[in-house]
């Protein structure tokens, strides 16, 4: 159904991309990032339809059977998340394009080989990739929907089956670019893709706990690379620029992500062959803490000059956005100056912290980055600590050995006082015990945090 001329449908996959690259744009701020999205989404729409008018299409109805499948699969999955389980939908999503673009470019490496080395290459890496991406995506939804263990998988010798499954990849991607069509392209298309599978859950399964956020985006750039190849393959220009777009994209958030945690991107994939684990268990003997009630917490924070808020996880865990916002404005309104500390990796995944009160219409002014809100710490009266853990743990400076050292973290044992509200002494996502919660300036409110800080904001209303 060859509608459109072709330059009509040049120019569109233009107008596509240009939309790609203005969600972009808008997804770097969170005031801009639901129009941004919407673009994205605008132009992804657009480029689903001119592929339909333009392209001579074959198989129309095998087509229409699969995107009802997977709309039918896919809306109600992007409904229904919770935003704790964003990262895993995302790694779902994720494999199944990388999964899609190696099944595009493995058939059309079979129904059109001839077209010269370069598009043989580019499909073979495509399979390659994309199988990897696919199968290591899987293990990490595995992971982070504790299918399995989220600790590193390691074993005697993993390193030398991993390196030596890899060059066997990659000889039978060179086999794909040297062998002419027929019988044995296809078998080494089966055989690469098969071996690729493997390569991607050796890659993955070493990679434990607070890293596996870091290798979603990472298999997200090798998506976003497997995309831009198959583009390659099939002469489409708007499959190149989405593809690389997401290839650059997604290696720069997994670097900053890797920043952001004081690790390399070395030391994140391949640490946990390094010898330990390095976990910092409890001792397991009982130790006092200080725990507090409602009505103390809020004498501490109604009596304060200054408030420094840190939310974590168990903020969404809780969904006490909304509480939390409604606390500060009592306590702006008794004249204390509030404000809220983001670490970068609180919750999650990248921006969760500010996703979610954005979600209560708290203001992005008030909400301070790492390297702000630490001076701030020095003078605050009171640093409340909402289902936080990871991000304020003073291990992260003062043990070597622990799997978050190195990592910044919000100062928080600065402030003249700590209060923390958690359900229990359960350690966070890093599986380490914080001292900061024995420390004799801190207090705890133990209770789920909507309830505790709603216990919070009737006790201060009384004040
Ligand atoms: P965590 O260290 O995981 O701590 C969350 C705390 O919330 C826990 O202490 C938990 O204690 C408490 N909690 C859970 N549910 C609660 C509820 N309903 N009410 C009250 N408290 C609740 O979180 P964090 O400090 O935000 O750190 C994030 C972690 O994720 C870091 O280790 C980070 O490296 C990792 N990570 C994040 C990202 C991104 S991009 N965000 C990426 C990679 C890794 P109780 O169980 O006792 O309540």
């Amino acid at each position: 159904m060859n509608v459109l001329p072709a330059q009509l449908t040049a120019l569109a996959y233009l107008v596509a991309a240009v939309c790609f690259i203005l969600a972009l744009k808008g997804l770097s701020s969170p005031a801009s990032a639901r129009r941004g999205n919407l673009i994205g989404a605008g132009g992804a729409v657009l480029a689903v339809l001119v592929a339909f008018l333009s392209e001579s299409l074959q198989h129309l109805g095998p087509i229409l059977v699969a995107i009802a499948i997977g709309s039918a699969l896919g809306v109600p999955a992007a409904r229904r998340v919770a935003m704790t389980q964003m990262p895993q939908l995302v790694a779902l999503f994720n494999g199944v394009g990388g999964g899609a673009a190696a099944l595009v470019a493995a058939l059309e490496l079979t129904e059109r080989h001839g077209n010269g080395a370069a598009a043989a290459a580019a499909g073979g890496f495509t399979v390659l990739v994309g199988a990897v991406s696919f199968s290591g995506s899987c293990v990490t939804f595995a992971k982070l929907q504790e299918l399995m263990t989220t600790r590193p998988v390691t074993f005697p010798g993993g390193p030398v089956v991993f390196g030596g499954a890899l060059l066997a990849a990659l000889a039978l991607a060179v086999g794909i670019v040297v062998q002419p069509a027929g019988g044995v392209l296809v078998l080494l298309l089966v055989a690469l893709a098969l071996v690729a599978l493997f390569v991607g859950v050796l890659f993955v399964l070493p990679v434990g706990g607070a890293d596996v956020p870091i290798v979603i985006s990472l298999l997200n750039a090798f998506t976003g690379l497997t995309v831009a190849a198959s583009g390659y393959v099939l002469g489409n220009t708007l499959l190149l620029v989405a593809g690389t777009l997401v290839g650059a994209s997604g290696t720069i958030l997994t670097r900053l992500m890797a920043a952001a945690m004081g690790r390399s991107l070395t030391s994140t994939l391949f640490g946990a062959f390094k010898a330990g684990t390095g976990a910092v268990a409890g001792t397991g003997e009982e130790r006092p803490v200080r725990s507090g009630s409602a009505e103390d917490v809020a004498i501490l924070l109604g009596y304060a000059r200054k408030v420094v808020i840190v939310p974590g996880y168990g903020l969404a865990v809780a969904q006490a956005q909304h509480t939390l916002r409604e606390l500060a404005e009592l306590l702006e309104a008794r004249g204390v100056e509030v404000l809220y500390g983001i670490h970068p990796v609180a919750g999650r995944m990248p921006g969760h912290m500010n996703v979610l009160l954005a979600e209560a219409n708290v203001p992005y002014e008030v909400l301070k980055e790492m390297e702000e809100v630490n001076p701030e710490l020095k003078t605050a009266d009171v640093a409340l600590v909402v289902g936080a853990n990871d991000v304020v743990n003073p291990a992260a400076k003062s043990t070597p050995g622990a799997p978050i050292y190195g990592m910044p973290i919000l100062e928080v044992g600065e402030a003249q006082q700590v209060v923390f509200l958690k359900r229990s002494m359960r350690p966070g996502f890093a599986g380490i015990e914080n001292e900061l919660l024995y420390d004799p300036k801190t207090m705890l409110l133990f209770g789920d945090a909507k309830a505790s800080l709603t216990a919070v904001v009737s006790a201060v209303k009384t004040l």
